[in-house]
């Protein structure tokens, strides 16, 4: 069994929107109950010693989303990089946010950068905050860069191996997520981290993410503890 707790752990924070309608409320109000339970998974995260959260915050394929949704998801992340600020850094919460972030508008990027320059350093945990992110595109980037990289005569490319390759990831030298947890019962990986959760232990629930409490984290965490891992090996006896 894994039995310790897992260092890094993924979450694709799904259901916002069904969690308003059952409520008769608009889309912005799930995703704005949503931030509620970032700060639970956070702060349920610190407690359980995890040392890497990853959340999936806004995909590439969400920018196909009506205009009025896009921009209801960036308030939302402006207000979270600035009330949370304090707490996250009390906390020793340190931010990184990755993505294409030149998508972005002027405002969100200011306040990304904010975000990770105040919290800089933290020690307890790397809150790591996908935004504009797309898997595909963060592979493709990373070929990119080694291709780059070998045309400059800076790398040989008969070396480049899982490992080097790793690096060119957004994601770099950080170890891979050990915990996938995926809210409102969706079987889908989405195009998230696709290199990074080859050996990830999956763990679904039925609980819309504006619902999820740190209760549901340490779940899915206990759960993670029974599970085997064989990385592809056979079981140890
Ligand atoms: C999926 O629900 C969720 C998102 C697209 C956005 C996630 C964003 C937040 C939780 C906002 C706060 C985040 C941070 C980091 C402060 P959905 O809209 O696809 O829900 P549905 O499938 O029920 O329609």
């Amino acid at each position: 069994m894994s039995g310790g707790v897992p260092r890094h752990v993924a979450v694709i924070m799904d259901g916002n929107g069904r969690w308003a309608r059952e409520r008769g409320l608009p889309r912005h109000a799930g995703h704005l109950e949503g931030m509620k339970a970032v700060r639970e998974t956070v702060a349920g995260a610190c407690a359980a010693g995890v040392e890497v959260l990853t959340l999936f915050a806004f995909s590439t394929e969400n920018w196909k989303r009506p205009k009025t949704e896009i921009q209801a998801l960036m308030e939302v992340l402006d207000t979270f990089a600035e009330s949370e600020r304090h707490a996250l850094i009390r906390e020793g919460v340190e931010v990184r946010v990755l993505g294409e972030l030149e998508r972005l508008n002027e405002r969100s990027r200011a306040a990304v950068s904010g975000i990770v320059a105040s919290t800089r350093g933290g020690e307890t945990l790397l809150l790591n905050l996908l935004i504009s992110y797309g898997a595909r595109e963060e592979i493709a980037r990373a070929a990119r860069n080694l291709a780059r990289q070998a045309r400059d005569g800076l790398i040989d490319p008969e070396t480049i191996d899982p490992a080097t390759f790793r690096t060119a990831l957004y994601t770099g030298g950080l170890p891979d997520p050990d915990l996938l947890i995926r809210t409102s019962g969706e079987y889908r990986i989405s195009n998230f981290m696709l290199w990074q959760l080859a050996y990830a232990e999956m763990y679904i629930t039925p609980v819309y993410w504006p619902d999820f409490t740190r209760e549901d984290l340490f779940a899915a965490i206990l759960d993670y503890q029974r599970r085997e891992r064989r990385f592809g090996r056979v079981a140890a006896h």
